[in-house]
């Protein structure tokens, strides 16, 4: 985080990525219970606050034109709801600068939200902990207290209570970005139809000892083996042509090869840098993609202090 001017304050904020999403049964509150393995990769958003008289949002950098500037986007709604905790009459100017995909599965609008509280808390010189920010956060919605968190997590109830996972290790990504978004409401929803129609009744979800385990080896090949999306089935139903996209990266020696959260981005583990390179280089070239980019992870959250850059 860095301030320039003073009265600016920049906070880059990472996308993630899961690495394993078990969903449990639909709750009263039109939640699932969750055990959802949070690891924070690096591709980032950086969100800028400025003094201001009211709250307003700009936003740009990549599908820029797909995300709301009003009351609906979740870094105002963010920096909201820390004003309104502070109990004062503050207010900023958001600029947020895109790199992670608009409702692609990676959390890009709970990270705005993450990187908003944060550059506000430190813009208002209100000093609240990191225990508060999380607590506003998950008010906020359930991916937002990971984004603040960063590293690699499990979150439990809703995605919204963390644990950090120990891990041995760097890993290496690549992510194959599609044109268009998923609804995570749809994705769910479908998913609740498809175990219906099957007469599945799902058990409360349980953390897989053997991810945990190549995690904490730092064990590539054990962790591709591994991944696993209770809500894959579901997005690849809403978006048939994922189904080619995951072969592709199969085909093409990927370590795993998962759909990102609830879609529609493709996350492929590769063996290191220079073979991430190669991946995206041929899925770029190859139809089933919009884009390929490369990433590593786990990376630090937005209350980290890993530094930004004035938009
Ligand atoms: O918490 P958030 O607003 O980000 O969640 C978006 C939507 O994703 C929810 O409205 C719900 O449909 C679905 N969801 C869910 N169970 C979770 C988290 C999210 O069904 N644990």
């Amino acid at each position: 985080m860095t301030s320039a001017p003073m009265d600016s304050v920049t906070v880059r904020v990472p996308a993630k990525v899961n690495l394993q999403l078990a969903v449990g049964p639909l709750r009263d509150d039109g939640y699932h219970d969750l055990v959802n393995v949070f690891h924070a990769v690096s591709i980032y958003d950086y969100v800028t606050a400025v003094a201001a008289d009211s709250f307003s949002v700009r936003v740009v950098g990549e599908e820029a034109d797909l995300v709301p500037d009003g009351p609906d986007n979740l870094a105002i709604r963010a920096a909201r709801a820390l004003a309104a905790r502070a109990d004062r009459p503050l207010a900023a100017r958001l600029t947020i600068r895109k790199s992670i995909p608009v409702a692609g599965g990676m959390a890009g609008g709970s990270a705005d939200a993450a990187g908003a509280l944060v550059a506000c808390n430190d813009l208002w010189k209100l000093g609240l902990p990191r225990e508060e920010l999380l607590d506003i956060a998950a008010e906020i919605g359930s991916d937002v207290p990971f984004a603040l968190f960063g590293g690699t997590a499990v979150g439990t109830g809703r995605g919204e209570r963390l644990t950090a996972v120990p891990t041995g290790g760097r890993f290496h990504w690549v992510f194959a970005l599609a044109e268009g978004g998923l609804s995570t409401p749809a994705v769910y929803g479908r998913c609740d139809r498809l175990r219906e129609a099957r007469g599945e009744r799902p058990a409360p979800p349980k953390e897989s000892p053997a991810l945990m385990a190549a995690l904490r080896e730092g064990d590539a090949d054990a962790l591709g083996a591994e991944l696993v999306n209770d809500l894959q089935e579901a997005a690849v139903a809403l978006r048939p042509s994922l189904a080619a996209t995951l072969d592709a990266g199969r085909e093409r020696g990927a370590l795993g090869a998962i759909v990102s959260g609830s879609g529609p981005t493709c996350a492929f583990l590769v063996a290191g840098e220079s073979k991430a390179d190669d991946l995206a280089r041929a899925l770029t070239g190859s139809a089933v993609c919009r884009a390929a980019v490369t990433a590593y992870g786990p990376v630090r959250g937005a209350l980290a202090g890993a530094g930004g850059h004035p938009v």
